[in-house]
């Protein structure tokens, strides 16, 4: 982008009034009405998605002074099942995935971060996967060594093509995007490795990101080599 475009959208954002709503993170126009209409339903559904009320036998695995990380399961309250699965409908809708099937939808494990005791701010979602390919250093739009969905170009890192033996998949991990780099991801990726698998704790050759967003790379790249 050249630094006459860049220009001209930071006239144009100055102009439109871009803000960034505090409660939801959407960033929007105030100035035009569909942008603001589009807002208003995104909010309502966003705040729905990750408003949080306490359910009885819920599993804390983790307390913080900023919040706790609790953990659903196969056979958990029908409550807890569908804030699970609303959570996962609102990441998915944030990542662009849409319909990707779980590889063991009973024995996923979702782990929800709870800030306040109100409001979900971090997700993440654990699978038991046997094996998994190490993403190389550098993604690749030359080389052909597609991944799953490598039709998205941004996506298409190169792999390894030797598998690795794993125990658990990261099929989604997600944080609220006003309240990121506050290590939220790692203290949920911290409570997998320590929970996932009863009576061991898992290195970090031990668990994998499946299909990482560039976001996803970067964080996983640095998590993985502390
Ligand atoms: N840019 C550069 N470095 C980063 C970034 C980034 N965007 N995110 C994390 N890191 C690195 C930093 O070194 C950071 O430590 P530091 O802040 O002390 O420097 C370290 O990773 C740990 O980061 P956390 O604070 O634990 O990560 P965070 O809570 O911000 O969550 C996440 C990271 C989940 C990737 C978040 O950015 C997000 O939700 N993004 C949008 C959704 C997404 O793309 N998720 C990944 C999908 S892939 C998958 O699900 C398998
Ligand atoms: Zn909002």
């Amino acid at each position: 982008k050249g630094l006459r475009d860049q220009m001209v959208i930071d006239a144009g954002q100055k102009h439109f009034g871009a803000t960034v709503c505090k409660s939801c993170g959407m960033v929007y126009s105030c100035a035009n009405p569909e942008d603001e209409a589009h807002h208003i339903q995104y909010h309502q559904r966003f705040l729905d998605g990750i408003k949080y009320v306490s359910w009885s036998n819920e599993r804390v695995v983790a307390q913080f002074w900023d919040g706790k990380i609790v953990m659903i399961q196969q056979g958990d309250s029908k409550y807890a099942s569908k804030k699970a699965e609303d959570v996962r409908e609102l990441v998915d809708r944030e990542l662009g995935f849409k319909q990707v099937v779980l590889t063991y939808p009973t024995r996923t494990q979702t782990y929800l971060f709870v800030y306040n005791e109100k409001k979900i701010i971090g997700c993440l979602i654990a699978e038991p996967v046997r094996q998994a390919f190490r993403v190389l250093s550098e993604p690749s739009r030359t080389l052909e060594s597609p991944t799953k969905n490598s039709l998205d170009p941004q996506r298409a890192w190169r792999c390894s093509t030797k598998p690795e033996k794993v125990f658990c998949g990261i099929s989604r991990i997600w944080v609220f995007s006003l309240m990121r780099r506050k290590h939220i991801a790692s203290r949920l990726v911290d409570v997998v490795r320590r929970t996932f698998l009863f009576g061991s704790y898992l290195s970090t050759d031990e668990i994998a990101f499946s299909d990482p967003t560039p976001d996803g790379k970067v964080f996983a790249a640095k998590y993985c080599q502390t």
